[in-house]
Parts: C-alpha cells; sequence; structure tokens
C-alpha cells in the first residue's frame, strides 16, 4: 500500500514538474476549457485571432513576419504558442488540393489529383462516388499537411455564362446539396475540414465584391438556400464560406439573418464561419452578424479594437467568434500532432478520378450506335485544339496542380488507336507557335482561349482515307472573377465551318464524325448538332478525363452521366439572360432575380421553352425498362413511399440514373409544373438484370415556401409522383393526395429584397 502511494506521489510531482516546463501554468488548448483558453488572451490577441494569416502582404503583423506553413495555402488561423493554439492551414478547392507543387524542405514535388470538377460530379447523380471522391480528396488534404479544404462551392448554376459555372453543381438545389453533403462526408471523414461555400448566391463574377443580388424571400428559400440546408444539416461541415456579393443590399457577410438567424439557429449549424477572401466592407458589421474569421485578414485590427473601444462590437461577441475558431483548431490534424506522409497514394486517386470522370460525361446524341467505336476503328483524325490541350478544370482557385494530364490524343493512342499524323502535325505545330510566343506561367490556359485553327476543306478532304473515323473536340474556358461573354456561348464561325467541313467529308465516305464538348458549362447546341453522329458530353473532367473519355468511346465503360443543368437551345432562353449580370450590364450594381423560382428546368417546363437538351437528360448504351411503380398509400400520411423497378433491357451492362419528380396541386400560390424531390443510381445492371429503388417523400418534400406567412405548406389536393429518365422522359406516374393542408415549418420573416421585383408568373396560374 506504501508503496503504490509513493508511486502516485512521484507520479504526481512528474506531471506537475512536465505542466510547469511545458506551459508555465498557463491554460492550453485542448486541455483547458475554451473559456478559460479566451480569459487568458489580451484584447488584441482576440482580435489577431478573427483575422487570418493567409496574405503574405500582410502590412502590420503584430509580431513579425510569418511563414507560409504549406505552400499555396489560400490562409490559415492565428497562432498562439503560449495558449498551446496552433495554427489551421486551409487551402482551396472544389476540384482537388491546390496547393504549390515546389515546397520549400522537400525534394519531392506536392502534386494534386484534379478530380472531376463540380458539373462532372453532379451529372454522376451518384452520391457513393462523389463520397468516394471526397475520400480521396480528403486524404491529399490531410497527407500534404493542410487542415481544411475550401469547398465544396455549391451555388446554383443560375446562367450558363457564370463564370464559376464549373465549380457549381446544378441549377436544381437537390442535387447541389447532396452532392456537397457527400463531398464533405467523404473529405472529413480523414479528420480534416471542408467550407462550404459561397454563402448565398454567389451566381454572377462580374463585380462579384460589389454586386447586390436582388431575391425574393421565397426564390431563397427554395432555391438559394436549400442545397446549403441540406449539405449543414446532412454532413455537418466544418466550417462556412460567405459570399462576396451583397444579398437584398447587404453583404452576406454582414448579414446576422443569414449567418445566425438562417445557419446557426434555424439549421443548426455548430461549426464556423470564415469570410471570402477580402469580402465584405465592415469588419465589426461582420462579427456582429456572425461571420467568426476574416480571411486572410489584414487591415481589419485598428477598426475592431477601435469598435471594442465605443463598444459597438462587444467582447461577449468578440469571444464568441474565438470560441469558433478555436472549436475549429482543436479538430484539426495539426493541432493534434498529426504528421503528413507528404505521399498520398496518387496512384489509387487516379483510378478513382477516372471513374468519376467517366460517370459524369454525358451522351447526348448517339445516332445508329455510332458509339462506343466499331472493333473496325482503329484509326482516328482527331481534330480540334483541345484534343491536344484538354481542359481538365477551370481557372481560378478552383484549379488544381497536377502532375501531368493525358490529353485525347495521348488517351487514345495509349487505348492503341492509330491517330492520323498529318492532322497531329498541324495541330502540334499551330499549338507550339501559340506556346513558344506565351510567358511560361500562362502556357496552361492560353490554348483554349486562342480561336481555333482554320483548316481547309481539301485537307480533311485528304485524311477521310486515312482514318476509319473522325473525332472534333470543342473546348471553352472560364473562371472566377469575370464571366463568359455571350459570344463564348456559341460556336465561332471557324468551329461551325471545322464541323461542317469534317462532316461532309467523313459522311461523303460513310464514316462517322463524333463532337466532343470539352466544357465547363453549356453551349449553344442546337444549330450544329444534327450534323455529327454522335455528341458526347466530356465536361471539364480532371486530370484524367482523357483516359475516361476514351474509357467511354472504346465502350470499356458505359455512358450513365445525366444533365443536372439543362442546355437551352439559344441563350435569349436563358431565363435570367435579360438581367444577367446585373444593371448596368458592364458594372453591375443590382441584380434582379425576377425569374424567382424558376430556374433552369422549373422556368423551361412551366414556361413551355424548349430546350436542346433537358435537364436529367442523357443517353447509354444501353436501355432500361421501368416497372412497377408502387406507392406505399394512396393518401398521404407523414410520408409516403415509392418504389420503381428498373431492368436493363439491352445488351451491355450499365448504370441508370433515376428521377422522381414531383407535381404539385396549384391551389394557392404559384408552383413549377414538376420538382426534383428524389434520385437514385443503379448498381451496374448487367442485360436482363433489374433493380427496385425505394424513395421516401416528407411532409418537406410537398412543401413550397409562402412568403407572406414566412412557412413552408403543403398544399391539400392531387400530387404527382413521375419517374423518368430526364425531366421530359416521364415513364410513369402515381397519384396521391394529401386531405389537408400541412403548414410544414414556420421559419423567421428575414432576408426581404431591398428593391420591388417583377417576378415571372406562369400565365395559366396568375
Ligand atoms: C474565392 C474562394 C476561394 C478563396 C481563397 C476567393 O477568391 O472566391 O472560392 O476559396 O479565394 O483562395
Amino acid at each position: 500500500m506504501k508503496k503504490i502511494s509513493f508511486l502516485l506521489s512521484l507520479l504526481l510531482l512528474l506531471a506537475t514538474v512536465m505542466k510547469a516546463q511545458n506551459n508555465t501554468g498557463l491554460p492550453q488548448l485542448g486541455k483547458d476549457s475554451i473559456k478559460n483558453i479566451i480569459a487568458a488572451m489580451s484584447l488584441e490577441e482576440k482580435v489577431d485571432m478573427v483575422m487570418g494569416l493567409g496574405d503574405r502582404n500582410w502590412t502590420n503583423p503584430p509580431s513579425g513576419p510569418k511563414t507560409v506553413l504549406l505552400g499555396g495555402e489560400a490562409g490559415r488561423t492565428y497562432d498562439i504558442p503560449r495558449l498551446g493554439i496552433t495554427p489551421a492551414v486551409l487551402t482551396d478547392g472544389p476540384a482537388g488540393i491546390r496547393i504549390e507543387p515546389n515546397q520549400s524542405g522537400h525534394s519531392h514535388p506536392f502534386y494534386a489529383t484534379a478530380f472531376p470538377t463540380a458539373t462532372v460530379m453532379a451529372s454522376t447523380w451518384n452520391t457513393a462516388l462523389e463520397e468516394k471522391v471526397g475520400e480521396a480528396m480528403g486524404n491529399e488534404v490531410l497527407e500534404y499537411g493542410s487542415d481544411v479544404l475550401l469547398a465544396p462551392a455549391l451555388n446554383i448554376q443560375r446562367n450558363p455564362l457564370c463564370g464559376r459555372d464549373f465549380e457549381y453543381f446544378s441549377e436544381d438545389p437537390l442535387i447541389a446539396g447532396k452532392m456537397a453533403a457527400a463531398l464533405v462526408r467523404g473529405v472529413q471523414s480523414n479528420g480534416v475540414g471542408t467550407s462550404i461555400k459561397h454563402f448565398d448566391a454567389n451566381n454572377i463574377e462580374t463585380d462579384r465584391t460589389t454586386v447586390n443580388a436582388v431575391i425574393s424571400q421565397r426564390a431563397l428559400r427554395e432555391i438559394y438556400l436549400k442545397g446549403f440546408e441540406i449539405a449543414v444539416k446532412e454532413s455537418d461541415p466544418w466550417t462556412v464560406m460567405s459570399s462576396y456579393n451583397r444579398l437584398n443590399g447587404f453583404y452576406t457577410s454582414q448579414n446576422y439573418d443569414l449567418l445566425t438567424t438562417i445557419l446557426r439557429k434555424e439549421w443548426g449549424f455548430k461549426g464556423m464561419v470564415m469570410s471570402d477572401w477580402w469580402g465584405g466592407d465592415d469588419a465589426v458589421a461582420q462579427m456582429n452578424a456572425g461571420n467568426d474569421l476574416l480571411e486572410p485578414g489584414d487591415y481589419q485590427r485598428a477598426a475592431l479594437l477601435q469598435a471594442i473601444k465605443d463598444k459597438s462590437l462587444s467582447v461577449k461577441v468578440l469571444d464568441r467568434n474565438v470560441a469558433s475558431i478555436l472549436q475549429l483548431i482543436e479538430k484539426t490534424p495539426r493541432f493534434k500532432g498529426f504528421v503528413p506522409t507528404y505521399h498520398p497514394d496518387l496512384v489509387a486517386h487516379a483510378a478513382i478520378a477516372r471513374e468519376a470522370a467517366a460517370e459524369g460525361m454525358v451522351l447526348l446524341k448517339n445516332d445508329n450506335a455510332a458509339l462506343p467505336f466499331a472493333k473496325k476503328v482503329k484509326r482516328i483524325a482527331l481534330f480540334g485544339k483541345t484534343s491536344y490541350r484538354f481542359m481538365v478544370g477551370g481557372t481560378g482557385s478552383g484549379e488544381v496542380n497536377y502532375d501531368h494530364a493525358a490529353s485525347v490524343n495521348d488517351a487514345l493512342t495509349e487505348a492503341g488507336y492509330q491517330l492520323d499524323q498529318p492532322v497531329v502535325d498541324v495541330y502540334k505545330q499551330y499549338i507550339d507557335s501559340v506556346l513558344n510566343k506565351t510567358k511560361e506561367e500562362d502556357r496552361k490556359q492560353v490554348i483554349a482561349y486562342e480561336p481555333e485553327m482554320n483548316l481547309s476543306a481539301s485537307f480533311i478532304n485528304e485524311q477521310v482515307k486515312n482514318s476509319d473515323v473522325a473525332v472534333i473536340t470543342i473546348g471553352r474556358q472560364a473562371g472566377e472573377g469575370a464571366d463568359r461573354p455571350v459570344s463564348s456561348f456559341t460556336l465561332t464561325p471557324t468551329e461551325q465551318a471545322l464541323i461542317h467541313d469534317v462532316c461532309q467529308a467523313y459522311h461523303a465516305a460513310k464514316k462517322k464524325v463524333i463532337v466532343v464538348l470539352n466544357i465547363g458549362s453549356p453551349i449553344e447546341t442546337a444549330s450544329w448538332r444534327d450534323q455529327p453522329d454522335a455528341i458526347m458530353l466530356a465536361w471539364q473532367p480532371g486530370q484524367h478525363g482523357a483516359n475516361a473519355l476514351v474509357d467511354l468511346l472504346k465502350g470499356a465503360v458505359d455512358p450513365s452521366g445525366k444533365l443536372a443543368e439543362s442546355f437551352p437551345m439559344k441563350y435569349a432562353d436563358v431565363p435570367s439572360a435579360n438581367t444577367f449580370p446585373g444593371e448596368p450590364k458592364e458594372h453591375p450594381v443590382n441584380a434582379f432575380y425576377n425569374e424567382g423560382i424558376y430556374v433552369g428546368y422549373r422556368y423551361y417546363e412551366t414556361f413551355h421553352v424548349p430546350t436542346a437538351y433537358p435537364f436529367g437528360y442523357g443517353l447509354s448504351y444501353t436501355q432500361f425498362h421501368y416497372s412497377d411503380l408502387t406507392l406505399s398509400s394512396p393518401t398521404f400520411d407523414h410520408s409516403i413511399t415509392v418504389s420503381v423497378k428498373v431492368t436493363n433491357v439491352g445488351k451491355v451492362a450499365g448504370k441508370e440514373v433515376v428521377e422522381l419528380y414531383l407535381s404539385a396541386p396549384k391551389n394557392e400560390i404559384d408552383k413549377p409544373t414538376q420538382e426534383l424531390k428524389a434520385f437514385a443510381k443503379t448498381n451496374l445492371l448487367k442485360p436482363n438484370e433489374s433493380q427496385v429503388l425505394t424513395f421516401t417523400l416528407n411532409e418537406s418534400d410537398l412543401a413550397s415556401f409562402w412568403s407572406g406567412i414566412s412557412a413552408w405548406v403543403a398544399d391539400a389536393g392531387t400530387y404527382q409522383v413521375r419517374i423518368g429518365g430526364s425531366s421530359e422522359d416521364i415513364y410513369d406516374t402515381a397519384n396521391f393526395t394529401l386531405p389537408q393542408r400541412i403548414v410544414v415549418e414556420k421559419v423567421h420573416n428575414v432576408l426581404y429584397p431591398n428593391f420591388l421585383l417583377h417576378p415571372l408568373m406562369p400565365k395559366d396560374q396568375q
């Protein structure tokens, strides 16, 4: 007994000595309560804490210049070693971690995987696959020594000219929210964080740091907030990034109703909110609104200290924000002492990126089974500059510094096809001449912005005898900070001529022509799509996308991607065409979202505007038959279950996206013809194999937002469940009734527009 108590006293003594040695008795993050840590901080330290240290040109560092922890980091949080507060490193972005390949102190390059962009991932309609991509992406975040990935970006694809369309998922909030939630779960399963962004309504890049998005409360709730609500509730992201823009008069980062009333009180968000880089114009308002962290944080120090003095900012609010940041830091690998290997398994991740890219490409046209290539196809004439410089992703913070990306020519050669050499030679020559006159740092993207090359009809004719099939790639590039010009929506005369001349020459010899679209967002197809035999929408599919494309072209994989963004016939058909980017057009001050909830297919269908390719559309090399649509009851009571059987009735194995639309009764307020309420992707079904898919609809799935009473309301009446392979191919329907109106949820009456909007209203519902 004596021996034990002696040992215990010795241990106690040892612990006390160690504690004294470690931290001179000060509270330590992780060991002591956050309350105690904050109590031990000076006012200046608290103010430093709410400002990041990402800007290397920081003008007034309180304790000397800080070194960069990870080359290419977008930002970080402040560290206070005496209190055990480590920094958290924040890195972009949505298609993979964006860091510098050359890192000081390391002899090997830190290449990251450029995964398919969000638009591709949404077109997979496969949340399990998105989660798998997230796991791989998050592993690179962890193993390269970052703590938080600034992704996913889930703003609504409101207009195809938005410069960041490729970074976003869909025109539909259900897909955007579900995909974002899946990515967050995957990334965070590695013990690193995410930042869902840009909250909210960052749908315009022109003058994005000042433009005011004027949006009705209904459109906000049903369209622009919905995806974020789903992601917050279904994946618990560590952080949210407020957006650059103003929303109904106020900067989002300075809007208490957005960041606190809705995000925290209504949705139960427990994490930290950070600003977009240099976003907003009033640090005090940001603090009060609940925007905990200012990134990258450089000029706000004096203003915040002054605000504490003059009491426009209370210490209580400052402490609350500091607490949010400390809670985040406590969760990070850096805080936990994780030692990265700096060697993530890029080979394993390449396989995942390739699988995802192949699932997200969309076969838009395939006349007479032009694809997959017939067995006799051995020689290919490959046209279009981006065939030789495939666009992996868009530009800006969504870019990834990868090692090498195969182009279509590399991937076809690797797959054993023989390329028509004279065509290869003219393109190589052209590309080299452009690259030679371009600065090294601009070379990666330059080809996408150069005009397509003029090829004479006689040169094209010459190639027909040397090749079994022609492939033409049409490319587009865009990125943050600017929107695409309207002119980039249509093909240039040279691109039109290329398609025309190649089709004419090859069709004369009964040979087929395939067009590949290497684009980040929809373009015009209606004027030329009749000419080629097949059109494959490859999007901007990441570093391994060209190999994935070839997997589809040769039939190693069956195409199963479907559009999560409609392809309009012409730009003027886009519901926001007249109001985008805003008023005045050159430098918009306000952007009036007059189309309200009628975004994408909600508009095209309700207003009977034909599209080139509708939302949810995509072909396959096999066919699927839908049967046995069953509802659990003819009357809705709290929930209803819908099941349907899908059978592969074609000749090759494939996966099918099953889309469940709901058409609601139109009694009190106007409603779209139908809305996507659930979706699923089948397993890989062999010919003759079936799968039964089951969906549950809850009260909230029936509800629309009534601004007058600020509530989600499900109208009484008949609801129609529509099961389809696209929004326009509805294979079967079933009705149920809701006997009595349900007020599903009352919410705060906030975020009303600061201008009168002129909302679109379907004629038959006015
Ligand atoms: C972008 C964000 C990005 C941040 C940090 C901003 O310009 O809008 O999406 O995360 O920069 O790089």
